[in-house]
């Protein structure tokens, strides 16, 4: 099957996704109900397998934060960086570097596998947020352990606090990102981990399977293609252009969901939320008017409507938040990697290498 479709690679006990109806459950809670929760319950959630109880999440929360700031060769490599990379080759090279000083990094036993990924959860943001303010001429904000995942994020990245609802909407956007089942690069990291290779490589191995902009690098062109819209005026024109030019609308369409994608809903909400926020800004505006077009346009030629995925509303939110574009692939790998990590420890723990097979086919090459 082309693009494995609807092939089931591996059982798992993380994520439950019915594309049909459009539920997405992480441990069989569904994200609806977990809105309300912070990143880092919903992080031992996913790797752990359950809600902790009030002493395991302070144990928790203690050491994400405490594992927050980084080693200080990590911060020289990223220093050394170029000033023009993708964010996601530097969050590459930096977790590259950090696996290499890291105490545990021949051991890959669970409970060393368990310490990285806590470690890989806690840094990639000031991975990320030190990366922005060096490009921008700044020196990287110490993180400050106090504040949430999210707000410390961004408060890493802009060096200011943020207010409650940018808070909010980061912590969410977190939680949104963070799991979906074998999604390609989660897939790339059990491939990875079923050779028995360390968590860091697996890590790694989703890292550049993230950043294509068939996956989390849609996020990156939602964002770019708002940019190039830039008015209510000219959604029209646009969607109509992209149909011409057989050109794909960054943000739409789903393998698995052939319905409105549940994380979607939970994004336009936040959307919604910030355009009262901050009245003059009309960049949810534009989204409603894409959003409208696009389903009308497609089910005039298909007969069948593509719906909003993950991506167009996380870009949406992030245009509010003044995310800049080249960073925002980036920002879905810190939700993310929670994911990987806890397919990678479910790997190990029930492993058989993951060794599908080709379809040899002839072809004459002419010389
Ligand atoms: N814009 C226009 N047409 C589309 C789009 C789109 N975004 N998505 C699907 N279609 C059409 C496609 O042209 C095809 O039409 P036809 O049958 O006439 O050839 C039909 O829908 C089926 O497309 P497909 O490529 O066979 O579907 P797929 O399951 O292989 O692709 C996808 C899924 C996500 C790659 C695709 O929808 C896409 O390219 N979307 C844009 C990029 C994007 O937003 N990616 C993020 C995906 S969700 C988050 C994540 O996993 O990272």
């Amino acid at each position: 099957m082309k693009g494995l479709e609807d092939v089931v690679a591996v059982e798992t006990n993380i994520a439950y996704i019915d594309g049909i109806t459009g539920i997405l459950a992480y441990r069989g809670i569904n994200i609806n109900d977990l809105m309300d929760n912070s990143f880092e319950e919903v992080c031992y959630l996913l790797v752990k397998g359950q809600i902790p109880s009030g002493d395991e999440l302070e144990e928790y929360k203690r050491s994400l934060r405490e594992a927050r700031p980084l080693y200080d060769e990590v911060l020289e490599v990223i220093r050394a960086c170029n000033k023009e990379a993708d964010a996601m080759d530097v969050l590459r090279t930096a977790v590259s570097y950090m696996a290499q000083v890291d105490e545990d990094y021949t051991d890959n036993s669970m409970e060393a596998s368990n310490r990285k990924a806590i470690k890989l959860i806690a840094k990639f943001p000031t991975i990320v947020a030190a990366y922005f303010r060096i490009v921008n001429g700044e020196e990287p904000v110490q993180p400050d352990l106090n504040l949430s995942h999210g707000a410390n994020f961004l408060y890493m990245l802009t060096g200011k606090k943020p207010n409650s609802i940018e808070s909010e909407v980061m912590e969410k956007d977190l939680i949104l990102s963070a799991e979906h089942g074998l999604n390609a690069s989660t897939f790339a990291s059990r491939i990875a981990a079923s050779t028995h290779s360390d968590i860091y490589s697996a890590i790694i191995s989703g890292i550049c399977t993230l950043k294509g902009p068939l996956h989390g690098g849609a996020r990156l062109g939602a964002m770019e293609m708002l940019d190039s819209i830039g008015s209510l005026d000219r959604v029209e024109k646009y969607v109509n252009d992209c149909i011409s030019n057989k050109k794909r609308v960054a943000g739409f369409g789903h393998r698995v969901y052939k319905t409105y994608d549940p994380r979607a809903k939970i994004y336009r909400n936040l959307a919604e939320k910030l355009d009262e926020d901050k009245p003059d800004i009309t960049w949810y505006e534009v989204a409603k008017e894409l959003e409208t077009v696009v389903e009308r346009e497609y089910v005039n030629k298909h007969d069948k409507p593509i719906y909003p995925n993950i991506d167009f509303y996380a870009a949406v939110t992030y245009k509010y938040l003044d995310i800049p574009p080249k960073m925002s692939t980036s920002i879905f790998a810190l939700g993310r990697v929670s994911g990987w990590t806890a397919h990678c420890i479910e790997q190990y723990s029930d492993n058989r290498l993951i060794r599908p097979r080709a379809k040899f086919i002839w072809k004459i090459f002419d010389k």
